[in-house]
């Protein structure tokens, strides 16, 4: 898979699909599951390392845990997320890129429209492909006090669509739409030539993607609305430790 299939499977009208994992037996399933893109996503930091938010993911934990999914993986496009501070200037935002890169990214995913134009040229002209992330942006989540749904208003889906046309021609291949209204979501995608990648923004995107925790019920404690879980992996993992429990307890009685 490739940036430019990507493209491609948009004017064919083939659906995208893409999934985050964070470690090597999930990116591999997910691999050998057909899917097209594994996002190595900063949220990460909620649903594997226990933070309240993405904003106290570190570089470091990036790439450690893309190098993990990226092993995993043989055919999938491996992005990964620039987390927080990370990209706030062009040449830093290079040198973290190209840290991603080496770890086993084939891409790299920054938060942002027009405002990031910089840092997404910059990192192009290195040789990295940017998808880009408009909507809801969860590393903004102080500062907007809250996750808030986006393109309720004609302003707001302006902004939108301003700030998808800006990554657009900045060079990203793809841009995640998260949290936005599905009329909103229609109009950006019948704008862009690059794929819109939806996540609680509506079908009408040219491709979807959850979180993985969230799709096979691996973080019970909190789901989105919007989720369909397809798996319920948290009740297995609790009744095979009980199993054992009573195992271990019951041995030599
Ligand atoms: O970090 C992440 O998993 C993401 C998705 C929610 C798109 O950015």
């Amino acid at each position: 898979m490739t940036p430019d299939r990507l493209k491609e499977m948009k004017v064919q009208g083939e659906k995208i699909a893409v999934l985050t994992a964070y470690d090597y037996p999930t990116a591999r399933l997910f691999d050998e599951s057909g899917i097209d893109v594994i996002l190595v996503g900063d949220s990460l930091g909620m649903v594997v390392l226990g933070y309240p938010d993405t904003t106290h993911v570190t570089i470091d934990e990036m790439v450690h845990h893309v190098g993990a999914a990226a092993r995993g993986v043989k055919r999938a496009l491996v992005v990964g997320d620039l987390p927080f501070a990370s990209y706030t200037m062009p040449k830093q935002a290079v040198v973290n890129a190209r840290r991603l890169m080496d770890a086993g990214a084939h891409a790299v995913k920054l938060e942002g429209g027009r405002d990031q134009c910089d840092q997404i040229e910059e990192i192009i002209a290195d040789g990295i492909p940017v998808m880009a992330h408009l909507g809801m942006l969860p590393q903004s989540v102080k500062m907007e006090g809250g996750y808030k749904i986006k393109g309720k208003t004609p302003p707001e889906v302006e902004k939108l669509l301003d700030d998808a046309r800006a990554v657009q021609e900045a060079g990203a291949f793809a841009v995640v739409l998260e949290l936005v209204k599905s009329e909103a979501s229609a109009q950006i995608s019948t704008a862009l030539s690059i794929p819109t990648i939806g996540i609680g923004s509506g079908l009408n995107c040219d491709g979807q993607v959850l979180v993985s925790h969230d799709l096979i019920g691996l973080f019970p404690w909190f789901t989105p609305k919007f989720v369909k879980p397809h798996g319920h992996v948290a009740e297995q993992i609790r009744a095979s430790a009980a199993a054992f429990i009573a195992d271990t307890k019951q041995a030599g009685r």
